[in-house]
């Protein structure tokens, strides 16, 4: 069964059911900065299996392409691919694991076995066996036996899945075996890990699934690897099919780069801007390695012509202008490391240390983003000595700090510098500020997350807010925007700051130097930004919700237009 084909028995099948389709998120998590990407499709609902009663739906269906770093190396083989489309379908805020399990369980097996006609003798499964921090699921091993399907107990590596990032809802997971191969993993979120490591029990548990599009259709077309299918054969022939390796590493990344352009990122040193510049780098180095002379604007285009009907996708021009102006960069680097690297090796009066060796090859990467793989290629070929070991740790270094940059974009709050993220970003001083005036000094702010689609702001407060109080805040908050009251910017110490009754979040750590923003004399906050210039810049305020966060502290969620 073709890949399109199956995307819709997936969607139909579950809709059926009663699941209510959403749409795939971005690749950019909008609600957890502890993850650079959505590496799951439930990333986008991971909120909702701690708070079920704010999800859209009980259940809901998608199909969400998902991005994930730590398969890079593994690209080439049968079955990795750094970006995939993941067909899932979720259920939040059930009384009973075993009930949940029992429908889980049951309707993946109707999908795979009446929808797919795959026979019983082609299918396994797998379940967790339990271990000392949380115990095996006999649930789902009874239910699969019920059904007569082979079943296996497995560790937690392979058979606890979870969390996606620093914490979140996690539990034991059953994978589907399609002759031998994993098309199929439902998780059972039954905990939720904080950070400190501890799992707690959810007091209700959801259910999280995810089946690799592609692999799956390859399984059905009773192929090994997902390059044994179209379109990817197709576009493997476009490439250099004498060269098959290179190739589908190309294809690949070239996927990867589309998703990552149309996500508006571009390449540069940290977090994700470095991801993009990678693979393009990669795609150029393995180009030259392998002597391929396919066009690969193309190529690009070509891709994008078949995943344009099923996302939004940047026009192919942006995407190939970003490429080769990468190309390009990278080339020049290219040549001036090589430069580099030839001078060093003519000034040795002797056969250098293959600790100076590694040295400078670290020095290479980093500089000139040299690829590691090119690095070693060509010290092989003059003969000399490498220290993997050495590399890798000063890699392991180089990737912390990073990742240490790419978490400082967010402080504050902000999940990005999107114009409406920033807008949103204003309108959250001028809430707390709001709230102020009408609850009172008390109010604190206890934690803020703000994004494109909505900013969130927690305080402390010990009671719902009546609908009165929430009008209130609504006509100042937009009494403020219609008088266009300049957003001003300060740096001052931290002392003369709080001294001034700037507000700071409460709980939060602030350097000694610091930033205020003043919105005309009704606000001034310590804060990083961005901001924009004049409150007149938005357009009406709106709260969306107001509830409860936790013990004291209540949430808003609101948005202008
Ligand atoms: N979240 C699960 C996974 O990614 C389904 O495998």
């Amino acid at each position: 069964m073709q890949l399109d084909e199956v995307r819709k028995n997936f969607i139909g099948y579950f809709t059926d059911l009663g699941y209510v389709r959403q749409t795939e998120s971005s690749l950019i998590p909008r609600n957890d900065p502890s993850v650079l990407f959505t590496t799951a499709g439930m990333q986008q609902f991971k909120e909702f299996y701690s708070s079920p009663l704010d999800a859209p739906a009980k259940s809901v269906v998608t199909i969400q392409p998902v991005f994930r770093t730590s398969d890079i190396g593994e690209v080439g083989d049968a079955t990795h691919l750094t970006i995939f489309e993941m067909l899932g379908n979720f259920r939040f805020g059930e009384e009973s694991s075993l009930r949940m399990k029992e429908t889980a369980i049951k309707e993946a097996w109707n999908f795979v076995h009446k929808r797919l006609g795959v026979v019983k003798e082609r299918v396994s499964a797998t379940v967790f066996k339990g271990d000392k921090l949380t115990p095996g699921d006999t649930e789902s091993e009874g239910i699969w036996q019920m059904l007569g399907i082979e079943v296996k107990r497995m560790g937690r590596d392979d058979n606890f899945w979870g969390p996606a990032g620093d914490e979140g809802p996690c539990g034991p997971c059953s994978e589907i075996y399609i002759d031998g191969i994993e098309v199929w993993n439902l998780v059972f979120a039954q905990y939720y890990k904080n950070t400190d490591g501890k799992f707690e029990k959810l007091p209700q548990a959801g259910l999280d699934t995810g089946s690799g599009l592609e692999r799956l259709s390859a399984t059905l077309q009773s192929h090994r690897s997902v390059w044994a299918i179209e379109p990817f054969v197709s576009w493997v022939d476009m490439v250099d099919p004498t060269r098959e390796y290179e190739s589908k590493i190309i294809i690949d990344h070239l996927r990867a780069i589309l998703f990552l352009v149309s996500e508006g990122i571009l390449p540069a040193n940290k977090g994700r801007d470095y991801v993009l510049r990678r693979l393009i780098r990669k795609v150029v180095f393995l180009e030259r390695r392998a002597a391929i002379k396919a066009d690969l604007s193309k190529v690009i285009t070509e891709i994008h012509a078949y995943y344009a009907p099923s996302y939004t996708l940047t026009d192919p021009e942006k995407v190939v202008k970003v490429f080769e102006a990468e190309q390009a960069q990278f080339e020049k680097n290219l040549a001036r490391a090589i430069g580099h690297l030839d001078r060093w090796v003519a000034s040795q009066s002797e056969q250098p240390s293959s600790e100076e060796i590694t040295k400078l090859a670290f020095y290479l990467f980093e500089s000139f983003g040299f690829p590691r793989e090119l690095l070693l290629e060509h010290l092989r070929d003059l003969g000399w000595d490498f220290d993997n070991e050495l590399f890798a740790k000063l890699f392991a270094e180089h990737q912390e700090t990073s990742r240490q940059g790419s978490e400082g974009l967010f402080k504050g709050g902000l999940a990005d510098h999107d114009a409406q993220t920033i807008k949103h970003h204003t309108a959250h001083h001028l809430l707390l500020a709001a709230l102020r005036k009408v609850l009172g000094n008390g109010v604190v702010q206890k934690g803020s997350n703000v994004t494109k689609e909505r900013l969130r702001l927690d305080f402390s407060f010990d009671r719902k807010l009546t609908d009165d109080e929430l009008d209130e805040v609504d006509s100042i908050v937009n009494d403020k925007i219609k008088a266009k009251l300049p957003v001003v910017k300060q740096e001052m110490s931290k002392d003369e700051a709080l001294k001034s009754g700037a507000l700071a979040e409460f709980g939060q750590k602030y350097g000694d130097k610091v930033s205020v923003y003043s919105i005309g004399d009704f606000s001034k906050e310590l804060c990083g930004g961005p901001h924009i210039k004049n409150t007149g810049e938005l357009g009406k305020f709106e709260i969306l919700k107001e509830e409860t966060s936790s013990q004291g502290v209540r949430r808003i969620k609101a948005r202008v237009s």
